[in-house]
């Protein structure tokens, strides 16, 4: 019998910390759901005591979910209480607590004279902090993680003693972080089984472990830590995450599973629901993935050399060490076109893993049919794009009602907008350096703002003339930043509107409504 590895997601958390990516609650639960399908055994949510957006979404997808939605929080009383709001209603809900260990952010975080005055002292504050939170948190719930952040580089004899004093105080799993992705895969399996060895009470609690990618060792780390005696895996979608982001979820799933033979341990995700997941991550985060990445890049799966592809033919087996279905990759892709039914639409939006009706599904189908006006042909990742766009949409948006460009080899780029807001209706024009540039500074001049924009792209979504294409622009504004997308044939078009998303957002949050950024003080 082979041992189970707990999976947990830590997507809607550390994986939105990706700088770039941002998630209204919305796209959260949506996500949370897929997740759900993927069968992981643990979905962190979110960290409740950052911001209401944060708040509510944990809140939500406790409510919602079926598996044991997770909450992170510091170790503090404030914060744990609020995870424990948000999980009130939750069918498994977990605290997870966290304080930093090692000496360097011991010294860093907790300089100040009233958490001791030398390195000993804080420790000793440290340890107390973690056992106090610990203890709090059982007061709530049966189910408390403890994470030692920044455990890859604590002494090991003081990391066995705060974690042999955290699961006295009652915590169910321990967590060893490598939180800046420095240690290398024999090392950070001899600390787990360092601490297997060193820590009395050690069986009492499921020991994690939660790696960063800043060397490429994520995944190779947390292989090495099951080997160990870990598990649990944290990990993300995709691998993103606070950086180079976390371990990523399905190359330590498709690991454990194409290399069964090697050792004794099993994960119960549904695999087959990897590439659905994955597409559904991208697009809300609007965090493209790289076409080499494993399992789920676009040429994960190609194979372009003659030989490679000769060989193929003759046996997939060649060059291929699993099949594209067994992660869910469609082996076609079906195409829905003008005459396609909202009935049919619904259909395909479900097996891509996407719940819509009623309003919700009313709205795509009159967007999917302008789009299909336009390029004939919609394939998948048109849909995906779609919804990520449907559901990012501001409550109170600034809409684009008219745009007119003109631009040429010998003209110079001129841009007539006409925006709309809930009470106004604003026109302007503006010439610029491009027809981008001449677009965004009529925007401008019409809300008389300065440029915000602190960073721009756009990306065709499927190949061909006709695809659509989806622009991402980001803004600051007195250091928060806001990420709007924008979505059309056109891309000057696509632009606009991912700017005003992005300005509609910003209003959001100024006017105290949801912050569209996680801000987590970690
Ligand atoms: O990287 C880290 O240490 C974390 C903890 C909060 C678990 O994300
Ligand atoms: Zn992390």
């Amino acid at each position: 019998m082979k041992e189970k590895v707990l999976i947990f997601d830590t997507t809607l958390r550390d994986g939105e910390q990706s700088p770039g990516a941002s998630l209204n609650v919305q796209e959260k639960v949506e996500i949370a759901r897929q997740l759900e399908k993927l069968n992981v055994d643990i979905i962190e949510a979110g960290f409740p005591a950052s911001s209401p957006l944060q708040f509510d979404a944990v809140r939500q997808i406790g409510e919602e979910s079926g598996k044991i939605v997770a909450g992170l929080c510091r170790s503090v009383e404030g914060d744990i209480r609020s995870a424990h709001e948000a999980l009130r209603n939750a069918a498994h809900p977990r605290i997870h607590t966290f304080v930093s260990t090692s000496d360097i952010h011991i010294m860093g975080k907790f300089g100040h004279e009233r958490y001791g005055r030398s390195l000993d002292e804080k420790r000793r504050t440290i340890l107390n902090m973690a056992v106090d939170a610990v203890r709090f948190a059982r007061t709530f719930t049966g189910d408390v993680e403890f994470s030692a952040e920044d455990a890859g580089r604590t002494d090991p004899s003081y990391l066995a003693e705060i974690i042999e004093a955290v699961i006295d105080a009652g915590a169910t799993t321990v967590n060893i972080p490598d939180t800046t992705g420095y240690t290398w895969p024999s090392e950070f399996g001899r600390k787990i089984a360092g601490l297997k060895q060193r820590v009395a009470n050690i069986d009492r609690a499921t020991i994690s472990v939660h790696c960063h990618n800043d060397l490429g060792l994520a995944v190779a780390n947390t292989l090495s830590a099951i080997e160990n005696g870990a598990r649990q895996a944290e990990c993300s979608m995709n691998g993103i995450g606070e950086r180079a982001g976390n371990a990523s979820l399905e190359e330590i799933v498709m690991a454990l599973k194409v290399r069964s033979d090697l050792h004794g341990y099993h994960t119960d995700i549904a695999t087959e629901e990897i590439y659905n997941t994955s597409r559904m991550v991208s697009s809300f985060t609007g965090l493209v993935i790289q076409p080499n990445k494993a399992i789920v890049g676009d040429n994960a799966f190609s194979h372009e050399s003659g030989i490679h592809q000769d060989g193929m033919l003759k046996n997939r087996q060649t060059y291929e060490v699993m099949t594209p279905q067994s992660v869910g990759v469609p082996e076609t892709s079906i195409v829905l076109g003008r005459h396609s039914g909202k009935h049919g639409l619904q259909a395909r939006l479900e097996s891509l893993g996407y719940s819509v009706s009623g309003e919700e599904l009313e709205n795509v189908y009159q967007r999917f049919l302008s789009v299909a006006d336009k390029k004939k042909e919609v394939y998948d990742d048109d849909l995906r794009v779609l919804m990520g766009d449907e559901l990012s949409r501001p409550q109170d948006a600034i809409e684009l009602d008219y745009l007119h460009v003109n631009s040429g080899t010998a003209s110079i780029p001129t841009a007539t907008v006409r925006i709309r807001s809930k009470e106004n209706t604003y026109e302007e024009s503006s010439t610029g350096d491009g027809p981008v540039d001449a677009c965004f500074k009529a925007i401008e001049r019409a809300l008389d703002l300065g440029s915000l924009v602190n960073s721009y792209s756009v990306r065709s979504t499927t190949a061909g003339r006709q695809a659509l294409g989806e622009a991402t622009v980001r803004i600051e504004d007195e250091g928060r930043f806001h990420t709007g997308r924008g979505v059309s044939t056109d891309i000057i078009e696509a632009s606009a509107k991912a700017y005003l998303q992005a300005l509609s957002l910003r209003e959001e949050a100024r006017s105290g409504g949801n912050d569209n950024r996680i801000n987590n003080g970690i």
